[in-house]
Order: structure tokens, then C-alpha cells, then sequence
């Protein structure tokens, strides 16, 4: 049997974090071996909010070489930037015919960067729906792995394929959003306000290409207060996330250590955040070293980004003959 299709895109705007590596990264190497996976650069995308293409090209060259270094293998997934796919802007201006102005006017994202960027709303974002439902069905991909905020997204992509499909016959078929695991990690920013996030405070987010003195820096600013008082009380949010980065980076008996310290009301977080420091720094420090050696390796990542692209061209151009048959576009 042929294995099912997962797809998934991570926009070039900024530096990974480690939430990007709990929440996305460490779930497509887990997925590479049991399905057939597609995971690319959305350069396209970051054009309709960054229109600087020198950094872009920086950070898409950094985003390839952190996947990999994070275990992500070109040989057994494809791996490639949108822009090597051209067969994707074809798809993606059919469906420009199967999307209606008001729906794509009434999408969260739009909205929210309307407000954002009140003096650059271009049609880019306005079809932003288009051409993610474009890069998903162009493979056509079942699963899509992503976060929350992108399920309006995919339900659009459902209702494109659909409409393409009643239209002009069945070729495309409907995507879903898709959780890898039960376990859905969620990493705090560091001073306990909300998620960490490329957009947030810099200080209190954990980039992997973080050197090490900066990642203990970080980490022992780290919010904390003066400890329970009570046994086995409620650790708050901000204690939570400290311990749920030490259970996803240290050992099992740190771990516990540390637990059974805060139950006995007999905790130093002083030497819980030196520990857990030096575990990050342990586990960060070979992903860095590892993504600067593939990006410093210009042959390398050129291999890299053409044998991906050459694996999504032959999907690509696939699907878009039977759409071009479908469309009586085969002249
Ligand atoms: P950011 O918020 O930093 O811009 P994105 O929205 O580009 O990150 O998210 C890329 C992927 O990383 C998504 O799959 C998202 O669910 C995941 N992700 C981002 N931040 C976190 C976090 N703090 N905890 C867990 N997963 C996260
Ligand atoms: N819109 C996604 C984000 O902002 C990135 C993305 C673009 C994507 N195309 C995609 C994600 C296709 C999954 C599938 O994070």
C-alpha cells in the first residue's frame, strides 16, 4: 500500500525556536519513516509581509539547514522551497477562480494583518488561503500537521478543492489538520506571558541558534518566585513551563529531583534553572552546530534545496496534468 501524504510549511519570517521544535519540527522526523512527506520552505508566502528578499534568502537557507539539523532527512522526505515549484502558481491561479472576495475578505489572517499593516495590504494577502490550499493540493496531500491558527486556512482548502471538483471532476482531495501524538506540547514564553513565538520579546524565547552563554542568560531570568509554602501545592504557569522544559531536555531523575523538591517545599530555583540551563545548552548546542555546518556548506544545501525540489516538481507536474486534463486545458 502506498503511504498517505502528509504536507506541511514553515514561513521563512524569523529564526526557529524551540516551541517551533517541540510543536512542529520533532513531529515531521517522527513522521518521515511512516508516511510520505512533503515539508518546504513558504518563501511565497513571506513575500506578502516581507518584501526584503536579501534576508529572506538568509533565512530560508536557515530554515533548510535547521530541519536537517534537527533530523529531518532529504533523502527520505522532500524538502524544498515553494518558489523551486512553479507548478504551484499554476495551480494556485485556478483556484483564484474558486475563491470569492468576500470569503477571503472575512479570514481571521487577512484581518489581523490588515491591522498590522495598514500601508502594505496587498492582494497577496487577500489570496494567502489560495495559495496554501495551492501548496497542499498540488501534492495532494490528507494531512496537514499545524497549529490551530491555521485550521480556517485548511477548511478553506477543503471548500477550493471541492468546488474545483464539482467544477471540472474528482481530482482533488480534501485535506485535514493533523496532530502527530496526543501529546500537544505547548512551550511557554519565559517570563510566563503567552507562547513563545518568533514576534515575542527575544529574551524570553529560545532560538536554536541561541550560542550557549545567551541560553543560559535567558534561562536564568527565567520567572520564578519564592516558593511554595505549602506541600504538594499548584505549581503556577510560570513553574509549570520551567518544568516542562526540563522534562523535555534533562533526564528522568533530574526530573523527579526537582519534583520532589518542590513538593517538600524545599526548592532552590536558583540551581533548578543552572540545571536546566546546562541541559539546554547540551541540547541546543548540536542542533546549532549542526544547522551552521549545513548553511556555512553552500554545496551541501544546494544539493539539499535541488533534490527536494526535483522530488516536489514530480508530484507537482503530476497533479497538474490530470487538473490541466480535467480543465480540458491539454491542448
Ligand atoms: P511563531 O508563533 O513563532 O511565528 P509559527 O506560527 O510560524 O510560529 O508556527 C510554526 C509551527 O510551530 C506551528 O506548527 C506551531 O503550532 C508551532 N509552534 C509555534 N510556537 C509554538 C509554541 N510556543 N509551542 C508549541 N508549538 C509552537
Ligand atoms: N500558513 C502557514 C503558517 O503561517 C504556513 C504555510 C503555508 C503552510 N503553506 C502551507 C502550512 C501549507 C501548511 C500547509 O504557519
Amino acid at each position: 500500500m502506498s503511504k498517505e501524504v502528509v504536507l506541511s510549511g514553515i514561513r521563512p519570517t524569523g529564526f526557529l525556536h524551540l516551541g517551533n521544535y517541540f510543536g512542529a519540527m520533532r513531529n515531521y522526523v517522527r513522521m518521515q519513516d511512516e508516511y510520505n512527506c512533503y515539508f518546504f520552505v513558504a518563501n511565497w508566502h513571506a513575500l506578502t509581509t516581507h518584501p526584503d528578499t536579501r534576508e529572506l534568502q538568509n533565512s530560508v537557507h536557515r530554515v533548510i539547514a535547521e530541519n536537517v539539523a534537527c533530523g529531518l532527512d532529504p533523502d527520505k522526505v522532500a524538502l524544498y522551497v515553494q518558489s523551486d515549484v512553479p507548478e504551484i502558481a499554476e495551480l494556485y491561479l485556478y483556484l483564484n477562480t474558486m475563491a470569492y472576495k468576500g470569503e477571503l475578505e472575512k479570514t481571521t489572517t487577512f484581518k489581523d494583518k490588515v491591522r498590522q499593516q495598514p500601508e502594505n495590504v496587498n492582494a497577496g494577502l487577500l489570496t494567502y488561503p489560495v495559495l496554501m490550499a495551492a501548496d497542499i493540493l498540488i501534492h495532494r496531500a490528507l494531512k496537514v500537521p499545524v497549529g490551530k491558527d491555521q485550521e480556517q486556512h485548511l477548511e478553506m482548502a477543503r471548500n477550493f478543492a471541492e468546488r474545483f471538483n464539482h467544477r471540472y471532476g474528482d481530482i482533488l482531495p480534501s485535506p485535514q489538520a493533523f496532530n502527530f501524538g496526543n501529546e500537544l506540547v505547548k512551550i511557554m514564553s519565559l517570563d510566563g506571558n503567552g507562547k513563545m513565538s518568533k514576534s515575542e520579546n527575544q529574551m524570553n524565547t529560545l532560538f536554536l541558534a541561541d550560542n550557549d552563554d545567551l541560553i543560559r542568560k535567558k534561562i536564568m531570568k527565567a520567572k520564578t518566585d519564592s516558593g511554595p509554602t505549602e506541600a504538594n501545592s499548584v505549581k503556577p504557569d510560570y513553574i509549570e513551563n520551567i518544568f516542562t522544559l526540563l522534562k523535555l531536555v534533562s533526564n528522568e531523575s533530574v526530573l523527579q529531583k526537582f519534583e520532589a523538591d518542590f513538593n517538600g517545599c524545599s526548592i532552590r530555583y536558583g540551581d533548578l534553572k543552572k540545571q536546566l540551563a546546562e541541559d539546554m545548552v547540551n541540547f541546543i548546542r548540536p542542533i546549532r552546530e549542526k544547522a551552521a555546518d549545513i548553511q556555512n556548506n553552500k554545496p551541501l544545501l544546494s544539493k539539499i534545496i535541488h533534490q527536494g525540489a526535483e522530488k516536489a516538481r514530480a508530484s507537482a507536474s503530476a497533479t497538474l496534468t490530470e487538473v490541466r486534463k480535467a480543465m480540458r486545458l491539454n491542448y
